[in-house]
């Protein structure tokens, strides 16, 4: 029988589109646009799959998104997750992307938001809804992220809302904080991630000073009761991956995963797979491995799928077509 991680109707609400760029994708659109990886196979590639942190992910999730130029490759790097996501039960999803660090390699914002929105387009008619997410690079120089903001705030009905990645510990939010009022101003969705690496702190200042309505990953929340309180009465939905932090070494195994302790705290707990090719599966995979793990029922699972789509910034039509 198919496990009900794998059909149960959900939203995927924290995944990076660069990060479902599998090996064969990588070297078809390396060979497509003339730009040499530096591997020489997709094995080869596959091997460079041992991370030891968080940066060490980057490193080479970085190097990899260089194959990937123009609208074509966004359209069916994004049409592949799409297909792949529908498969395992995702009814609605809400990519993040990182226009800035394709705009480092002098990719167009227009070319990449084009590609990735015809995509949906197309999963929209397949009965799968979505939306963008345009993700602010943390740890790069703020004047980066305000030059893709400009031209991205030109046109905010392409986005559902802005967010925050790459590597956190180190890397305050302060400097990004007039950027997401502009855009909550502008009726876009504020999302970052915290509590990934970094402490509880980060996930306070993510929500003080971005307002951010979500955070992304918040595993470290549990370090401190207040937050664990203040996230529980707000509903303040967590976008928990539990195979990247098992991938990224957040924690030492699944079975350490704190994933039952916040439930256990009445926390809006959502599972996705952050970046599926690179740490071993999508949605529902992630949701299976995790019922199997903690010996999650139907009961526990229902209610995870359920967080996914009240989590979610889908239509309040669409979400109720979802429940
Ligand atoms: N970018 C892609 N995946 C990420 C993650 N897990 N944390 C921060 N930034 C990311
Ligand atoms: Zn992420």
């Amino acid at each position: 029988m198919t496990s009900p991680a794998l059909t149960l109707p959900k939203a995927e609400l924290h995944l990076h589109v660069e990060g479902t760029l599998e090996p064969e994708l990588a070297f078809e659109l390396a060979a497509r646009n003339g730009v040499r990886l530096p591997f020489d196979s997709v094995e080869e590639l596959r091997a460079a799959y041992r991370f030891t942190d968080l940066q060490s992910f980057l490193d080479l999730y970085y190097a990899c998104m260089d194959v990937l130029r123009t609208r074509e490759d966004f359209r069916d790097l994004a049409a592949a997750y799409l297909r792949r996501a529908a498969a395992e039960g995702v009814r609605h999803a809400e990519l993040f992307f990182d226009a800035q660090a394709h705009a480092a390699r002098g990719v167009p914002y227009a070319e990449i938001v084009a590609g990735l929105r015809e995509a949906l387009d197309d999963a929209a008619r397949q009965g799968v809804t979505g939306g963008l997410i345009l993700c602010f690079l943390r740890d790069a120089p703020v004047e980066e992220a305000e030059a893709v903001w400009a031209e991205a705030k030109q046109s905010p009905g392409e986005l559902l809302g802005v967010g925050l990645d790459s590597a956190e510990v180190g890397h305050r939010v302060g400097p990004f904080a007039h950027i997401f009022g502009e855009a909550r101003e502008l009726g876009l969705h504020a999302v970052a991630h915290a509590g990934e690496e970094g402490g509880a702190d980060y996930v306070w200042e993510a929500l003080r000073e971005l307002g951010a309505e979500r955070i992304d990953h918040g595993i470290r929340s549990l370090e401190d009761p207040e937050l664990v309180r203040h996230l529980a009465e707000e509903h303040v939905p967590l976008t928990v991956c539990p195979f990247s932090n098992v991938r990224l070494r957040a924690v030492d195994t699944l079975a350490d995963h704190p994933l039952p302790a916040m439930l256990a705290a009445g926390l809006h707990v959502t599972v996705n797979s952050d970046d599926p090719a690179y740490f071993g599966g999508y949605a529902g995979e992630n949701l299976a491995a995790v019922a199997e793990q903690f010996g999650l029922g139907r009961a526990e699972l229902a209610l995870l799928a359920r967080n996914s789509v009240t989590g979610s910034f889908a239509p309040e039509a669409r979400r109720r077509e979802l429940l």
